[in-house]
């Protein structure tokens, strides 16, 4: 079966692990295993786990990781999560549990490509919403209104938003699911950000508990800084739940216990994680909101949330351009436009180490100097 190239893995896949000074990563500050157990009281947990039986997990996840996760929304219980790996898992495996051949599906874009692309194999029409810088890449309710049809299966949103930051508020949240009600569609909203807010005012509510067509997809890689765990859920109706529990178990079966168990702690601790992850992205974000103000080759609609941006740069030159010249000149590593099929633009992240950051721009700052 083919697939469209993925054009931001590839990319990465090319350099990140080449590069010194990645000012493009998207996953607030991963922690280190003794970093991590430390700050949730957990020193010696590894110890406790010795005697853990390296068998199958449970079908659909860990139980009491699903009990905690629930906790997380209004009227959850562990009936309506699925554990999967990574959101990637989450959102594949919504497209592959409920997209038939002849459906439509609605995504915004630009987005995290899997989102549009990967509803193709299962045969489905993909119509795009462009979201527009001009809108400060907002959802245009009217245009969505436009796309849909009876047909439509999926209408694909992702909040916080990669690459923008943008941060979509609660009335076009509330918005988007009028229309999905209208054609009888269900509304995938990638929550893989949840959680990181530059400002307490940004904050939305998670779209499974405004919205009783959601599918709520997570992440415990970019808010809860656990990539190396690759692990995420789906949150939805128990009936959604339960029709994708056969596709689950044609892909997943189940996810690593031991990595649950970890999880588990993390859920258990989410309010310290987050304020680790709000200190790093909150410093950060000023560190790169001073640079793009004094740079006049560089401008931007200021993100909102998430760990990302995508600032426009005032050059003749192809984006994918810009980030090899930098990466070859400087070290310096930010990921084109390009890899959103977006030109004019580049992605940047500022969830790394903030030394980092401040040395990338620094050099970006010079390598712009040079071409002037
Ligand atoms: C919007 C979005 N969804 C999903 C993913 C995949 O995340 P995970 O590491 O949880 O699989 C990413 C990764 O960059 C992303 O940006």
């Amino acid at each position: 079966m083919k697939v469209d190239t993925f054009l931001v893995e590839e990319f990465m896949d090319a350099w990140e692990h080449k590069v010194e000074l990645n000012i493009a990563e998207t996953c607030v500050a991963p922690f280190k295993l003794n970093e991590f157990l430390s700050l949730v009281g957990e020193e010696d947990y590894l110890e406790k786990l010795r005697d853990l039986e390296l068998t199958y997990g449970y079908p659909g996840g860990l139980p009491e990781l699903k009990e905690a996760i629930a906790e997380l929304y209004k009227d959850a219980t562990a009936d309506n999560i699925l554990i999967t790996h990574g959101a990637i898992g989450a959102n594949f495996l919504t497209f592959f549990s409920l997209v038939e051949p002849g459906d439509t599906v609605v995504s915004v874009f630009p987005t995290y490509q899997q989102l549009y692309s990967a509803p193709k194999p299962f045969g489905a029409k993909v119509k795009l919403l462009r979201l527009k810088e001009e809108n400060k890449w907002n959802i245009d309710l009217d245009e969505l209104n436009e796309l849909v049809d009876k047909k439509t299966k999926l209408i694909v949103i992702n909040n916080p938003h990669n690459p923008t930051g943008n941060v979509v508020e609660e009335r076009i949240l509330k918005g988007v699911c009028e229309i999905a009600e209208d054609v009888d569609s269900y509304v995938l909203c990638d929550e893989a950000y949840y959680g990181l807010w530059l400002k307490p005012e940004y904050a939305a509510p998670s779209m499974v508990d405004i919205c009783d067509r959601a599918i709520v997809t997570r992440s415990f890689s970019k808010s809860l800084s656990l990539t190396g765990l690759r692990l995420g859920w789906i949150v939805a109706d128990k009936e959604v739940i339960k029709q994708m529990a056969p596709h689950r178990q044609y892909t997943i079966l189940s996810c690593s216990i031991l990595l649950e168990k970890l999880a588990l702690l993390a859920v258990q601790n989410i309010e310290k994680i987050y304020e680790r992850s709000l200190e790093i992205i909150r410093r950060n974000y000023e560190i790169m909101k001073n640079w793009v103000e004094k740079e006049p080759l560089i401008n931007w609609i200021p993100p909102k949330g998430g760990s990302t941006a995508f600032p426009r740069y005032h050059l003749d030159m192809p984006s994918e351009e810009l980030a090899v010249r930098l990466i070859k000149e400087t070290g310096v590593f930010i990921v084109p436009g390009s890899s959103f099929e977006i030109e004019g633009h580049f992605r940047v992240g500022y969830g790394n180490k903030t030394e980092t950051i401040k040395e990338g721009l620094r050099r970006f700052s010079e390598f712009l100097e040079k071409l002037t």
